[in-house]
């Protein structure tokens, strides 16, 4: 494994992080032995930051990762644990309060990383007010460290302005070798910024590695039921990508996903992938992703082959 500062904080953290989502009914692992499996696979292979959210499984993931630490022994130092508060949560007491309820959850008595999971879009939260009160949770030793989930950069800026002593340490957005909107604008301003960027979807839920036939794709019922990836416009063209990555894969001795994460963390060493994994296996073949680099031609072609896809979100 390979760790870089989150931020500019100096907090060590893996390249390769846990995505805990897959912690919920959205994607099945609802059985806490197989949630603890994978959080003992991914420690043992090196990562020490696990993502979770408030509104995974409506706080089961939370409970999960906090249970799963204890019972694993970990010592609390030994982990980065982040969260999510809903962009639902924003008013300045809620802030408090979501707060409140998922360090019962975990279990722990401070959170490292609180993000702020989308922007207020249905409430008008003024944007000083949560900031504020975040801000307040890290004087009051409650929160670690800022970030921000599915943020423009505009609104980044503007959320960094509301903080007097502290900075926003996190970007966290959707990252993917086909999904790359990301390296116009968040990535170039976490670069210039000294900011991590959580690459959430790494794996373009699962769509990259090209183990689902067409039709099988098509047919999923988990959250990727309506994912425009998966729809025969755009997964024709992925599954194209994907034996790519297999060739590419086949060469080095590795796994598509260890080549598609790889990949990510070619492009910027800001850039910190958190696949989500559904059994032991695979979070620790996802932590086999970092410690060595493609090298430039393969990198290249891999660039050179995402290029030519024309993802469409626009699918009825
Ligand atoms: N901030 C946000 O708005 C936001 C949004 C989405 C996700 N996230 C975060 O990002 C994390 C990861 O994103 P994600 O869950 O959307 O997708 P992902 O990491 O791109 O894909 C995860 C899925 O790919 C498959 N997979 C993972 N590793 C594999 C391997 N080594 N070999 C074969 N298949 C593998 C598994 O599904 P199957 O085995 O069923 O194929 C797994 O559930 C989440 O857990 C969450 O923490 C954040």
């Amino acid at each position: 494994m390979e760790y870089a500062s989150l931020g500019s904080t100096g907090l060590k953290v893996s390249r390769i992080g846990l995505g805990a989502w897959q912690f919920s009914e959205a994607w099945g692992v609802t059985d806490y032995s197989v949630a603890r499996e994978i959080v003992r696979a991914s420690l043992d292979s090196g990562v020490n930051l696990i993502d979770t959210a408030m509104v995974y499984g409506r706080g089961l993931s939370e409970e999960f990762v906090g249970r799963a630490i204890r019972d694993l022994g970990v010592k609390r130092d030994d982990v980065v644990i982040a969260t999510k508060i809903p962009g639902d949560f924003l008013a300045y007491d809620d802030v408090f309060r979501a707060t409140d309820n998922s360090l019962r959850r975990l279990g722990v008595d401070y959170i490292d990383l609180m993000q702020v999971h989308w922007p207020p879009c249905w409430h008008n939260h003024p944007t000083c007010e949560y900031m504020r009160a975040l801000e307040r949770l890290i004087v009051l030793g409650k929160v670690g460290y800022i970030g921000l989930s599915d943020f423009p950069v505009e609104l980044v800026d503007a959320a960094r302005a509301c903080l007097a002593r502290y900075d926003v340490e996190v970007i966290q957005v959707r990252y993917n070798i086909v999904e790359r909107q990301a390296e116009k604008e968040l990535i170039p301003y976490a670069e210039e910024n000294g900011m991590s960027v959580l690459a959430w979807s790494p794996l373009a839920k699962g769509a990259v590695l090209g183990k689902y036939s067409l039709e099988e794709a098509e047919k999923l019922q988990d959250v990727r039921g309506g994912d425009p990836l998966f729809k025969p416009q755009n997964y024709k063209q992925i599954l194209e990508l994907s034996e790519k990555l297999k060739q590419i894969a086949s060469k080095y001795g590795k796994t598509p996903a260890q080549i598609a994460l790889n990949w990510l963390l070619g492009y910027s060493d800001t850039v910190i992938p958190i696949p989500g994994a559904k059994s032991p296996e695979q979070a620790r073949e996802n932590a086999g992703a970092a410690g060595w680099r493609l090298s430039y031609e393969d990198w290249r072609a891999l660039d050179e082959a995402s290029k030519k896809l024309k993802i469409t979100y626009v699918t009825w």
